[in-house]
């Protein structure tokens, strides 16, 4: 089979295509024909080796060779202990911890699946699984967002910014967007009820505050978070500057003391909402936004244009 190789850690460059076996599945996997593949940010942290990254996958060399998480395919094989799958369902999910995605075939343990509804392209089904996850459980369950409220979404336009503001929706709430000035009509056209270009304006300095900000960048000293906040406000983020998010960690338990303003981090819990936007997609509350489809051979271009940060909410790759 064909699949998207890195045998060291670097830039877009270090990925091949290579002719590779195919893998079989252990007793408690299954064998998954991949139709559909997204790109996240762990992914290109693990390209390049970040020190973390190094920590989980190798500190000279990667030991898991092939990246991808978020995949959406057909099963092929089922391993003898598999129960809630069978030959020729089709799922989708996040492999990562195994990874294993920008490949034609890849195994998975059912955990980390959900049935794929029918009326769910596989393109669509892979944009979801990590960005979703972490927009639900950043505005729902850290964020517990109330209808209503007053929102602001920080790096608004990749790919958990593009599903947050359709759960705000959900929830009545005023939301304003903050990327880049390209990004910022298709911000506006997705519902947000205000934008702000960040290569402009400093949202944490124009006076304005919020019930609830999401954070997908994390840039800023929580002092300068917690200012954009109401009283009672909460700031969560789910990723960004290790040394900002060591200052959340450190502070998130003393500036609701003098503040009443609270500072939460997400530590995604993979497809554990899975269900919960199936519900939400076959209502047609959800629709994720797509950037391609590009296909397994420009992965390395569809990392380029990833770390330049070009993308518009989901980056997806076919076979
Ligand atoms: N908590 C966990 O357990 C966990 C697990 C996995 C991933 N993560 C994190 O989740 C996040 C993934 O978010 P995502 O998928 O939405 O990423 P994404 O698709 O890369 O989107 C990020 C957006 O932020 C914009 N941006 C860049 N610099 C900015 C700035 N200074 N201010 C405001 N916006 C800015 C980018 O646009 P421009 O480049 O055009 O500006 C882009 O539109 C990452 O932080 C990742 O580390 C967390």
């Amino acid at each position: 089979m064909k699949a998207i190789v890195y045998t060291k850690y670097g830039g877009p460059e270090v990925l091949q295509i290579k002719e590779i076996k195919k893998p079989s599945p252990k007793d408690d996997e299954v064998l998954i024909k991949v139709y559909a593949v997204s790109i996240n940010d762990w992914d290109d942290g693990l390209l390049h080796g970040d020190f973390i990254n190094r920590l989980l996958n190798g500190l000279q060399k990667p030991k898991k060779q092939i990246l991808g998480s978020d995949i959406a395919g057909r099963i092929e094989a089922v391993g003898k202990n598999v129960s809630r799958f069978k030959t020729g369902d089709e799922v989708y999910g996040d492999l990562s911890g195994k990874w294993g995605g920008f490949a034609e075939y890849t195994c998975a343990r059912e955990k980390a699946l959900a049935l794929k509804p029918a009326s769910m392209s596989f393109e669509e089904a892979a944009a979801i699984p990590q960005a979703a996850m972490l927009a639900v459980q950043g505005l729902i369950d850290k964020g517990k967002i109330q209808p209503g409220q007053k929102l602001l979404i920080n790096g608004a336009g990749g790919g958990v910014g593009t599903f947050g503001i359709q759960i705000a929706k959900l929830y009545g709430a005023e939301v304003t967007g903050v990327d880049s000035t390209g990004k910022l009509d298709m911000l506006r056209s997705m519902g947000f009820d205000h934008v702000i270009d960040y290569t402009k304006e400093d949202f944490t300095k124009n006076g304005n505050c919020y019930d609830l900000i999401l954070d997908v960048k994390t840039n800023r000293s929580m002092f300068d978070y917690a200012r954009a906040l109401y009283r009672n406000g909460v700031y969560v983020t789910v990723g960004g500057s290790i040394g900002r998010l060591f200052q959340a960690l450190l502070l998130g338990s003393w500036i609701p003391m003098f503040s009443k303003k609270h500072i939460r981090i997400v530590a995604l819990k993979p497809n554990k909402d899975l269900a919960y936007m199936n519900e939400l997609f076959e209502a047609g509350k959800i629709k994720p936004v797509i950037d391609g489809p590009y296909k397994l051979d420009e992965v390395p271009e569809a990392f380029r244009i990833f770390g330049k940060g070009e993308h518009k909410g989901k980056l997806v790759i076919t076979m």
